[in-house]
């Protein structure tokens, strides 16, 4: 249960804000299995771009900009800004006017004395879509999930606005199977290819909407040092974070968080999560894990034995510390004797130049 405000809203977005993060994980661990495979990964990436803790940080916060720089926050974070683009590397970004629709009417239509759990609507609106696009449910569940998720860190009021679909044509005509042969492809290395090691080339794709969009990499470089070699546009002029190629970098030793990314396709091709990256990626605050090839990663360690599809995020920051140190305060009831940050200097104890 969040602390959320829940004084002028409506009846379902009240009963969005009473789903924390945990109750968000287990429902996104329900919907997993009616999710297509084109959106899985896509789908949980998602939900580590714009975190629901961060977001409920900012709503708590005394001063707003004073946190945004206290936890080094740099790029656009908030949702509320990006409602119609933050997810068009989701297969079913294809049916968001829909979807938002359906969910902004399931939203005025809501009865709080009749309400399923959270995951039994998000499944219910997205068969309602399925139906009306003629498509198949498990093409639309995870958009659907991101549309709830919107909704409750950007309030029902931008979703009156008709909803985008920014695919071109040729895109949004690819099949969900079209997509995952894609990902799964590798470059070919010629005749004598299996002679090859070190000198082999992969393709990385880091926005599969748009051909344009891939740079190739030597075998077992970082993605962050491949991307560096891409100089086929004013990157700073896009992305003042991109000082070098798509990715944004910094200090290129897992130091300092800039460079994380999704991965869409080809996980399994990156090199395990070696010690300081596991360690550094759980202090930035993008995810808490132990596996040894999530598909969260710091682009400037994950090294690559072919072709990868990631998707960049349009932020980054330093916030792990700070949102356990939430966690822990003794007004919510859990005692804690590690007192991490210190409120009013969030890095005070972070290691983050180290
Ligand atoms: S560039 Fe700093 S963590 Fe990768």
């Amino acid at each position: 249960m969040t602390t959320t405000e829940t004084s002028a809203k409506t009846p379902f977005e009240n009963f969005l804000s009473e789903h924390g993060e945990e109750a968000w994980s287990a429902t996104i661990t329900t919907l997993l299995r009616s999710i297509h495979d084109v959106d899985k990964n896509a789908a949980q990436i998602w939900f580590y771009f714009f975190p629901l803790s961060l977001f409920e940080a900012f709503a708590h916060a005394d001063d707003p900009e004073l946190l945004a720089q206290q936890l080094l926050l740099r790029g656009n974070y908030p949702l509320k800004d990006q409602i119609d683009t933050s997810h068009t590397f989701l297969y079913g970004h294809r049916y968001w006017p829909e979807v938002k629709s359906a969910v902004a009417n399931h939203a005025t239509s809501f009865n709080p004395a009749e309400a399923r759990s959270l995951s039994d609507q998000i499944l219910s609106v997205a068969q309602e879509v399925a139906r009306k696009s003629k498509v198949d449910p498990s093409l639309v569940v995870g958009t659907t999930a991101v549309a709830f998720m919107t909704m409750q860190q950007a309030g029902l009021g931008v979703f009156q606005a008709p909803g985008k679909m920014l695919l071109d044509k040729k895109h949004a005509r690819k099949s969900p199977d079209q997509v995952l042969r894609e990902r799964a492809k590798d470059d070919s290395q010629g005749l004598l290819g299996f002679l090859k090691t070190i000198d082999k080339k992969w393709t990385v794709t880091y926005d599969e909407n748009d051909e344009a969009a891939k740079y190739r990499m030597n075998n077992i470089q970082d993605l962050a040092w491949g991307a560096a070699n891409d100089q086929s546009r004013n990157w700073r002029e896009i992305d003042p974070r991109r000082s070098e190629g798509p990715i944004p970098v910094e200090c290129r030793s897992a130091s300092c968080g800039t460079c994380w990314v999704g991965v869409l396709g080809g996980v399994e091709k990156l090199s395990d999560v070696a010690a300081r990256e596991g360690k550094k990626i759980k202090e930035f605050g993008y995810i808490d894990t132990a596996e040894p090839k999530p598909f969260i990663r710091l682009a400037c360690q994950a090294q690559t034995h072919g072709a990868v599809s990631i998707v960049i995020p349009p932020w980054n920051g330093v916030f792990g510390k700070y949102l356990r140190s939430l966690k822990q305060t003794p007004a919510e009831g859990v005692e804690s004797n590690a007192p991490v940050v210190n409120k009013q200097d969030p890095l005070a104890s972070n290691d983050h130049c180290n």
